[in-house]
């Protein structure tokens, strides 16, 4: 430790007893108790409090799972309703009456022709499921020749081996390259003509390709790149011309993230993926649930002799957890029940003005991109200054807003019942936090 790095105990005695024991993910532990993280207690409404009894605004929907708010009554007593009966029970060759219930209910709303959902706690595991569903389908069709994935530049899929894979670089990956399995990769949402070239490949390699995968409208994690539905649209119809399967990773912009219920409906009622993962948001951010929702011609080419070869041998110890899916049934419901579409079609309008006021013409900003309740805005830092995304955070954490960058992209991606009032305290202080840290580089 140098002699200008703070003592972990003098920072805070959580911190030191955090650092002590547990291993953050994304986070370098040399540098975690400088960085003057919060210790989170409880929660109220939208907002977290930590163990000193400060309030912190969560802007980032902890990590862009919660939907709805922290300690929503309605989903709380769907986890207690539960816990009352049973909490979990394997789906491993037998049933769980909530999960069929969730199930039935997705099966309902999903953009997905008949669908049938295999379930698991994370987005990545979401994805690994629909990389091997995807590649076993051709097998079992006696045409094993499929075994290639098209993926797109930028896009992120999760941090295990197969999802990093079929995501782009940055966040650390090259480091796993000897690990990761080559695909076919066009370019992403930054290039205007992502589509045309996306397209081209299909035409010309959908006699190698199992699957495409790619996120629907939005690519997230590499700084909420926006695609053009037409485009998204223009390449669903290639899939379908080519015979190659569509995966749609909708773990990030599924359950109203960008104003639909699903991203991939912004693409038209003919869009309809083969495959689409879910995870995030999908249980309101109250416990580990992800699915990956299957059309019936993808499924029906598993259907063959009992314990034969075109089962898919695949499943996890917490797949289909009835806690996890008791509370992601109420969380539907409640999308319905609350309006919350409508609600955040308003209040991203809302955003965007005051983004649009207060942090587009900002020195120190490059721009500012938004798609419903999804924000990422680029940071422009002056030659030679450092960790700006880090420093507008920090910034914005000590007046009470929580905020993560991705970068020197500053995400907001606030709670989809967040009001325009809460929404204006955000762009407040993320304008003044960019403000404070362009004085002081500029001195
Ligand atoms: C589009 C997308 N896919 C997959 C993942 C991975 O999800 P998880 O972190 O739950 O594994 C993420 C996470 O940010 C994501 O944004």
């Amino acid at each position: 430790m140098s002699a200008e790095t703070p003592s972990v105990a003098a920072v805070d005695p959580w911190v030191a007893r955090d650092v002590a024991v547990v291993w953050h993910g994304f986070t370098q532990m040399a540098a975690y108790p400088g960085n003057v993280p919060i210790t989170v207690e409880r929660a109220e409404g939208r907002e977290l409090i930590d163990v000193r009894g400060n309030r912190y605004f969560d802007a980032i929907s902890s990590l862009w799972v919660t939907t709805l708010g922290h300690r929503v009554p309605e989903l709380d007593a769907a986890v207690i309703d539960q816990l009352g009966r049973v909490a979990h029970a394997t789906l491993l060759g037998n049933g769980s009456r909530s999960v069929v219930e969730f199930a039935e209910a997705l099966a309902a709303v999903v953009p997905v022709d008949d669908a049938h959902t295999v379930f698991a706690s994370d987005g990545a595991v979401a994805i690994e499921q629909a990389l091997k569903i995807a590649f076993q389908y051709w097998v079992n069709r006696g045409e094993p020749g499929h075994t290639g994935f098209l993926a797109l530049g930028d896009g992120y899929h999760g941090d295990t081996v197969g999802a990093l894979s079929v995501g782009d670089g940055g966040f650390g990956t090259s480091v796993f390259d000897p690990l990761r399995f080559p695909v076919l990769r066009t370019p992403g949402y930054a290039d205007p003509d992502w589509a045309v070239k996306a397209i081209a490949a299909i035409a010309a390699n959908a006699g190698t390709l199992a699957a495409m995968i790619i996120e629907p409208l939005v690519q997230g994690a590499s700084g909420i790149l926006v695609a053009d539905p037409e485009d998204l649209a223009a390449v669903g119809r290639a899939c379908r011309e080519h015979g190659v399967l569509l995966i749609c990773d909708e773990v990030a912009t599924g359950f109203g993230r960008t104003g639909k219920l699903f991203a991939s409906q912004w693409a038209g009622p003919d869009f309809r993926p083969d495959i689409i993962c879910l995870g995030k948001g999908i249980s309101g951010g109250y416990l580990p649930l992800s699915a990956t929702v299957a059309s019936r011609t993808v499924y029906e080419g598993f259907l063959g002799e009992d314990l034969g070869t075109a089962t898919f041998y695949h499943g996890h110890s917490y797949g289909g957890n009835a806690l996890a899916c008791a509370v992601a049934m109420r969380h539907l419901q409640l999308i319905a029940e609350w309006k919350v579409l409508d609600h955040v079609v308003e209040v991203a309008a809302h955003l965007a003005t005051r983004l649009d006021q207060l942090i587009s013409g900002l020195s120190g900003v490059a721009a500012v991109r938004q798609c419903g309740l999804m924000v990422g805005i680029e940071l422009a830092p002056p030659a030679g200054a450092e960790r700006w995304g880090r420093r507008v955070c920090a910034g914005s954490v000590g007046r009470g807003v929580l905020l993560r960058p991705l970068g020197d992209v500053v995400v907001i991606m606030p709670p989809l019942t967040s009001t325009a009032e809460e929404l204006d305290r955000v762009v407040d202080v993320l304008a003044e936090s960019i403000r404070d840290v362009w004085a002081e580089d500029a001195q």
